[in-house]
């Protein structure tokens, strides 16, 4: 049956996770995969989380099935963190909300409701874009082209470029877009830029698919929710693709959603039955675990307040990391300017280390990296970033 299987590449983030614990260097530092860890290197199990998973253990609840989109009660307060508590969508009943195995399972049975609804559109990506997109939406069976949108001359957006290409798309285009904290640039386009996405999106009657990963992690909540709020305010309908993994520290606990918002509340009734079917084919519905936290957390003022604050001390620590990575790169006599890092947005930095300078990182100093120059600064600790630093310095003055 497998004689003719092929063997596979190892996955370009994951995979990086499989050679990074197959290292035996007591020094090495995985700054591949996008994950917090705290000053001590470790992936915190925040406060808030700890105490609503102790009355949960607590009480001993049965397993059931889940409704197949999830409990209400998370559903809501998914929505509520994205479209805000006072929307008018909501209380309209305009979005369809289903949990999700993570972010990636929601753009999956996003994809696969699309493909459903429009099995010609094609999809577009922004250039570069989160590794798993192409793949993702591919496997869901479109064909998958990119967007212009990052400038490496002014590590910034090349929003000229892609506003033009924007308009130049037909009708019922997918657009995949990075609500904040772009994946895996830092790069973010600016209120008025996309407000102007909006327009375009309207204009050009394109499908926006908004991937919020990190929400939080630039901003605050309600300030990295900026472009599902414009494009909330517009009338537009959409996708939301969103996720627990960073922003509750839940990685494996696989908590997402995919919100839709449509035009009406008997629009809703039916795009919610259809996406039902999406997963019910995918798999059945929901595991309990993560999100039952994620609703406590959210629907307890004092557990919420806890975590806004835990999340707040995850930010700031990356910001810190951001600054004093470009400080101590800078106090190893590099002359090559490396501010930039200290302006990007979320997890990551795009630091322009070439594939070449990556695997020198990884093969003289254990230090793992997306080969795209991609790095981590939420991996980053007060122990290790002078040993980052150090190596960066080497392998960048050659
Ligand atoms: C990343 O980009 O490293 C994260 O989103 C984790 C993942 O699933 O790739």
């Amino acid at each position: 049956i497998f004689a003719a299987v092929e063997l596979a590449p190892r996955d370009p983030i994951l995979g990086l996770n499989e050679a990074f614990n197959a290292d035996t260097r007591p020094f090495k530092v995985n700054l591949g995969v996008g994950v917090y860890s705290d000053d001590n290197g470790k992936i915190p199990l925040l406060a808030a989380v700890k105490a609503a998973e102790k009355a949960r253990v607590d009480a001993m609840l049965p397993r059931g099935y889940q409704p197949i989109e999830g409990p209400a009660a998370y559903d809501s307060a998914v929505q509520n963190l994205l479209f805000g508590a006072d929307s008018a969508l909501i209380s309209n009943g305009q979005v369809v909300t289903a949990q999700a195995l993570g972010g990636t399972g929601a753009l999956k049975i996003g994809a696969d409701f699309l493909k459903r609804l429009n099995p010609e559109s094609k999809v577009y990506i922004s250039n570069p874009s989160w590794e798993n997109h192409r793949a993702l939406f591919e496997s869901a069976g479109f064909e998958v082209e990119n967007y212009p949108y990052y400038d490496a001359a002014t590590r910034g957006v090349d929003f000229a470029g892609m506003k033009s290409f924007l308009q130049s798309l037909a009708a019922g285009s997918v657009i995949v877009l990075h609500a904040c904290c772009h994946n895996p640039t830092g790069a973010d386009l600016s209120d008025a830029q996309w407000a102007e996405v909006v327009e375009v999106c309207r204009a050009q009657g394109l499908v926006p698919f908004l991937d919020m990963a990190y929400q939080g992690f630039a901003d605050g909540i309600d300030a990295d929710a900026v472009a599902v709020r414009l494009f909330s305010a517009s009338g537009l309908q959409f996708f939301v693709s969103s996720s627990f993994s960073k922003s509750f520290s839940l990685y494996g606990e696989r908590v997402g959603a995919l919100s839709i918002v449509t035009a009406s509340k008997e629009e809703t009734g039916r795009v919610l039955s259809q996406l039902k079917r999406v997963i019910r084919t995918n798999y059945s519905n929901p595991p309990i675990h993560g999100a039952a936290m994620v609703a406590a957390v959210l629907s307890s003022p004092v557990l919420r307040q806890q975590w806004e604050d835990e999340l707040a001390g995850m930010r700031d620590r990356i910001r810190a990391m951001r600054t004093g990575l470009v400080e101590a790169i800078k106090a190893q006599g590099v002359e090559q300017d490396f501010s930039f890092v200290a302006q990007q947005r979320g997890m990551f930095s795009y630091t322009g280390l070439t594939a070449a300078q990556v695997e020198v990182l990884k093969s003289e100093f254990g230090i793992y990296a997306v080969s795209t120059g991609r790095i981590c600064l939420a991996a980053l600790n007060s122990k290790n970033l002078p040993y980052v630093a150090e190596a960066i310095a080497k392998v960048v003055k050659g």
